[in-house]
Order: C-alpha cells, then structure tokens, then sequence
C-alpha cells in the first residue's frame, strides 16, 4: 500500500528539521539547486531557526513540508520577490527518493501555489536546471512552460537554468 502522504506549512520551532531537510537535498540532489551543500552546512544551525520563524509567519515567505506517517520527507519553498515586479516562485523542492512518484512532488507544488494565489500571485515561476530533465518533465505535467529566460546557475556558473511558469487561473482551475 502506498504510504499516505500530507503536506503543511513548517511551523516556527522546526528549525532543524528544515536543516535536515535542506542538507539532505543538497547531498542528494547538488545538481538542483542554487546552493550547495558548502554553503548550508557553513550556515549557522540557529540561522535556520530564523529562517522557521520566518517562513512559519510571513505573507511573503514560507516553507512546505511533506510528511509520510509522521516523518518529513519533503520541502519546498514558495515566495513573493522583494522587487517591483513582485513575481511569485517555487523552489527548492526536492522529495526523499523513498517516496518519489508517489505525488509527493505534486502535492508540495499544488499547495505552495495555492498559498502563492492566496497573497495574490497569479503566476507562478520556478528556475530550473537545465541539466535537470526530470524535474523540467515534472513540472511541465503540472502544466509550468518555459518563459525563454535564461540565467547561468549561482552555485555551477557552467550551468544554465530556465525560468519556467504557471498561470494558475489558466491551467490550474479550468
Ligand atoms: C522532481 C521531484 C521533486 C519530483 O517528486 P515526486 O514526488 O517524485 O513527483 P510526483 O510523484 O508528484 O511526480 C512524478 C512525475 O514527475 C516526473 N518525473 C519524476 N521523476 C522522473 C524521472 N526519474 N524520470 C522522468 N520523469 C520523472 C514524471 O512526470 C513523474 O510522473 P510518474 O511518477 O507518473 O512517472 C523529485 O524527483 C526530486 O526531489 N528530485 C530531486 C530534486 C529536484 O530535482 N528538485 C527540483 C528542482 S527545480
């Protein structure tokens, strides 16, 4: 039987669970993400306190986190930019191989944008390595295409990223 699979808001004292998390995904997955793990583990523990509190509390930052039978096997992070354009994004998404394809990814990314169309965002964006075939193929099936911008990735500068897109009213509530 497939285990069940939940996600909520990461509450205000799970600051070393979102550690665990992160450092997991950038042990796993390095080739992901805009940080490595370098840069977390250098990072003060209690900086991911903050980070909680945060991201437990503010209209324009949060944390998701899925679970299965109590353990947290997932995160992704939704956000409001702090610029004029004030683009809604994902990131930092990443499901523990033990409970891929079992819509976890999904789940994370429906609630994350939920949470984003709730502050106000009608669109929402995500950067996507270009290396990352699986992930650009997930996101596609949730109906994300490309925008056609292109950046070189902050932590792999020989690697390119693309911005991706939702329009949520468009695809999402059809
Ligand atoms: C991308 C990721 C979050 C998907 O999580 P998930 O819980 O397996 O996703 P879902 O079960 O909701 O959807 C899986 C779908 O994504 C796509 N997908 C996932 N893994 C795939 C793979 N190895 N090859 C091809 N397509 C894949 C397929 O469309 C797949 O559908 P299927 O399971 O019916 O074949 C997960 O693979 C992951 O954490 N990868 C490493 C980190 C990462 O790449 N993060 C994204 C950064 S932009």
């Amino acid at each position: 039987m497939s285990p069940s699979l939940t996600v909520s808001r990461i509450a205000a004292q799970q600051g070393s669970v979102l550690r665990d998390l992160r450092t997991a995904s950038l042990r796993e997955a390095p080739y992901a993400f805009d940080e490595t793990l370098e840069d977390a583990l250098l990072v003060e523990p209690s900086s991911f306190d903050q980070t909680a509190v945060l991201h437990a509390n503010s209209p324009r930052l949060a944390t998701f986190l899925l679970y299965t039978e109590g353990h947290a096997c997932g995160l992704v992070h939704a956000y409001i930019e702090d610029a004029p354009e004030a683009r809604a994004f994902v990131s930092a998404l990443w499901v523990a191989p033990a409970v891929r394809h079992l819509r976890g990814g999904e789940l994370l990314v429906n609630v994350a944008s939920q949470w984003l169309a709730e502050q106000g965002a009608a669109e929402v964006h995500a950067w996507i390595s270009e290396e990352n075939r699986t992930a650009m193929r997930f996101y596609e099936r949730l109906g994300f295409g490309p925008t056609g911008d292109r950046r070189a990735m902050p932590s792999h500068a020989e690697e390119a990223e693309s911005l991706f897109v939702l329009h949520m009213h468009s695809e999402r509530h059809a």
